[in-house]
């Protein structure tokens, strides 16, 4: 996980005040104002003028939930003994001695109903739904396959491109920083430029709260606008 440090934080408050100021002039065209932005320190990279008809300066990212469970299944880093077996159907977890409707695999098998990747004394998975430009990239962890720590970077989108990726820690009630970027891979309206696949990026503050089990849930102040940040 990358953590934040104070020095970060109060770095990324100033990206995300100058971000503000420059989302607000520049946002006469739009008609939802941005609570929150930010531009990347390294976004010096600028759109040449053949491209800004196919690539736009932003996305609007306009969904935001992440939900991070205390201790689900965790298939990336095994946290279970070897040759652990999970016995299911479609519903729900059953006992070993069920034989009814019942299959009994290892944990972490690919392609498996969802009761299989919640065995007994386990938690629900983690989940995170972002949507950007009108399109929505779903992941759970675990789902038996391309399972990624969600918060540490690139996660799956449909398909194992590097289209999406989110940083962030749930773990304080407050001052946490969530950073998602996006490659426009198969973003609708959006082109490439010159063959290179167009890449956004923005830092926004992330509100979580927990339930009784200790889960956080996070949500974004959304709309957040993502600016153009450079090439995949
Ligand atoms: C994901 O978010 C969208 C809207 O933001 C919502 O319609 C959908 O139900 C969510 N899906 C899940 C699985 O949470
Ligand atoms: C799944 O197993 C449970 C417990 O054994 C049982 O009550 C339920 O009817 C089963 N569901 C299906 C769809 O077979
Ligand atoms: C939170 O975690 C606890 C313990 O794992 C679990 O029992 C509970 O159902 C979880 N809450 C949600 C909303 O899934
Ligand atoms: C997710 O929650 C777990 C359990 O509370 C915590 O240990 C972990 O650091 C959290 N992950 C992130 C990326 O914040």
């Amino acid at each position: 996980m990358k953590s934040f440090t104070a020095l970060d934080a109060s770095l990324v408050l100033v990206l995300v005040a100058a971000g503000r100021s420059l989302a607000q002039s520049a946002s006469s065209s739009t008609t939802t104002e941005p609570t929150a932005t930010s531009t990347s320190a390294t976004s010096t990279v600028s759109i040449p003028a053949s491209c800004t008809a196919a690539v736009p300066a932003s996305l609007q990212m306009t969904g935001f939930e992440w939900f991070n469970s205390t201790h689900n299944l965790d298939c990336s880093n095994p946290n279970y003994p070897a040759g652990s077996i999970v016995c299911w159907n479609t519903t729900t977890v059953c006992s070993p001695d069920d034989t009814t409707g019942c299959a009994c695999t290892p944990y972490c098998y690919t392609g498996l109903a969802a009761p299989a990747y919640q065995p007994l004394g386990y938690g629900p998975p983690d989940t995170i739904n972002i949507t950007i430009d009108g399109e929505t990239c779903y992941k759970q962890d675990p789902v038996g396959f391309r399972d990624y720590e969600i918060g540490e970077g690139h996660f799956d989108c449909g398909s194992a491109a590097d289209q999406i990726g989110f940083y962030g820690d749930s773990n304080s009630d407050t001052g946490n920083i969530g950073t998602v970027y996006w490659n426009a891979i198969y973003s609708l309206g959006v082109g490439t430029c010159n063959g290179q696949v167009p890449r956004y990026e923005g830092s926004f503050p992330l509100d979580c709260t927990r339930d009784a089990g200790g889960n956080a849930t996070c949500t974004a102040p959304v709309p957040i606008t993502l600016p153009f940040v450079g090439w995949e």
